[in-house]
């Protein structure tokens, strides 16, 4: 059966991704877990069908999904508070990591008390001409939701064609405004469009004209709070749907020394109406709480921290932060190299490029590795990785001893699950 969609234009609907309804469904099961994205074709009926599969997929109707465009200001704030409270009000998040927030990456954390996750930033353009680039850099599976689907981008088209391609798999897409490295500058992205507030301003109005999942933004804050309230004004009045504010100016680019600012993020939530991310600082739960009760903010994202411990958002921390005399459950034992055999068997399922298994061992086993280099100059003379030799280095390591399990602290917001796994209540 068609399906007649409202106000639709006819460019935004050649570039929905087109397949038979029965493939589109055969892509989402657990036979074939994880996702590629299919390609564009020319077909109207197709695309008219392929539209109404997106709307059953997503299992809302197409009065909700269709773009923002036509609504005003007040209703868009409805329509992102709904969206929002349709994915459960997710406050615990993942937050984008190139080369590290990758499918398996995300599947651990969810498995741990994350309640949302980003993709890492794809670029737009190279998305969009790049095959190979597609198919390496975003996969995705059926429980992998909610999702952000992030992308840096500097051109509007360019930003809508590949945004189109990723729609019908994720609850937001994402914009990258928050990116400070030498590379951004060069390829004038991420937080060097600061200082192109217009450009910004496009890229953001012309995906919310033409996208049905609601367009979300990453940003960092200015030296000077009026300016980064003014922006956050401005993303919201171009019909952004969620803000994740990024607690550092663009030259604070060492997240280890510079803490974040979280009255800013207060500043910028009190500004504006749209649900608001806090971003910095989040080490481990309490800090997560923390966060939430100073900001007022609707969620955390968490990054570098998540990477050393993946089940971070469950209650369980590093020695590092464990303070004296607190009491912890030792009982529960799992420690980083669990995490990371966990890791592993995900990777086995749902294949990504080795160097992000790479990053991700050294990360989850940088303490072990400090205790055992001799473990770790063996791995990095692996050119050629195989999953026996990372299970083999770890029981290795395991029969070196000394790995310390993660505490876990049964804190006034996490109750313990019957499966030993921490539930958040915040
Ligand atoms: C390895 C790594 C990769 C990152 N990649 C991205 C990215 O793709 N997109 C983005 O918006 N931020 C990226 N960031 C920044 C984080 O999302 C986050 O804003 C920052 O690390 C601060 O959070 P934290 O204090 O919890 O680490 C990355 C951070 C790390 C550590």
């Amino acid at each position: 059966m068609k399906f007649k969609l409202p106000n639709l234009p006819l460019s935004s609907l050649k570039t929905l991704p087109l397949k038979p309804k029965s493939q589109m469904a055969s892509l989402l099961t657990a036979a074939e877990p994880q996702t590629r994205i299919p390609h564009p074709s020319e077909d109207l009926d197709d695309v008219l069908c392929s539209a109404q599969q997106l709307a059953e997929q997503q299992q809302l109707d197409l009065a909700e999904t269709a773009p923002l465009r036509s609504l005003s200001g007040e209703s868009r704030i409805e329509r992102a508070w709904a969206h929002w409270t349709k994915l459960g009000r997710p406050k615990l998040i993942v937050a984008p990591m190139v080369d590290n927030s990758e499918l398996p990456f995300r599947m651990l954390c969810r498995k741990y008390g994350a309640d949302a996750a980003y993709t890492p930033m794809l670029h737009s353009r190279i998305f969009t001409e790049t095959e190979k680039y597609r198919n390496q850099e975003f996969t995705t599976c059926k429980e992998d939701r909610p999702l952000f689907v992030q992308f840096c981008a500097n051109d509007p088209e360019v930003l809508l064609e590949a945004a189109k391609r990723v729609e019908p798999y994720c609850d937001y897409v994402d914009i990258n405004l928050g990116c400070p490295q030498r590379i951004a500058r060069r390829g004038n992205y991420g937080a060097f469009l600061m200082d192109k507030l217009p450009l910004v301003k496009s890229l953001v109005e012309n995906l919310v004209a033409n996208l049905y999942v609601p367009v979300s933004c990453k940003i960092r804050i200015f030296p000077n709070l009026d300016d980064t309230i003014q922006y956050a004004r401005m993303l919201e009045d171009a019909g952004c749907s969620l803000l994740a504010v990024h607690g550092r100016t663009r030259d604070e680019k060492d997240q280890k020394k510079v803490r974040a600012n979280w009255d800013a993020i207060k500043a910028v939530k009190n500004s504006v109406k749209i649900p608001v991310i806090a971003n910095g600082n989040i080490r481990h739960l309490d800090d997560a709480h923390d966060c939430l009760k100073y900001t007022g903010a609707d969620g955390v994202l968490s990054a570098e921290s998540l990477l050393e411990n993946p089940a971070l958002f469950a209650g369980f921390r590093t020695a590092e932060w464990v303070e004296e005399g607190e009491e912890c459950n030792k009982d529960r034992k799992l420690d980083q190299a669990d995490l990371l055999v966990e890791y592993l068997k995900l990777c086995e399922q749902y294949p990504v490029p080795w160097r992000m298994i790479r990053a991700h061992v050294h990360k989850m086993l940088g303490d072990w590795f400090r205790m055992h280099p001799h473990v770790r100059e063996d791995f990095n003379a692996q050119h050629i990785l195989t999953f026996e030799f990372l299970y083999n280095m770890v029981d290795r390591l395991r029969e070196l001893g000394k790995g310390t399990p993660l505490h876990l602290k049964d804190t006034n917001g996490a109750s313990i699950a019957a499966n030993g796994l921490a539930v958040s209540a915040v």
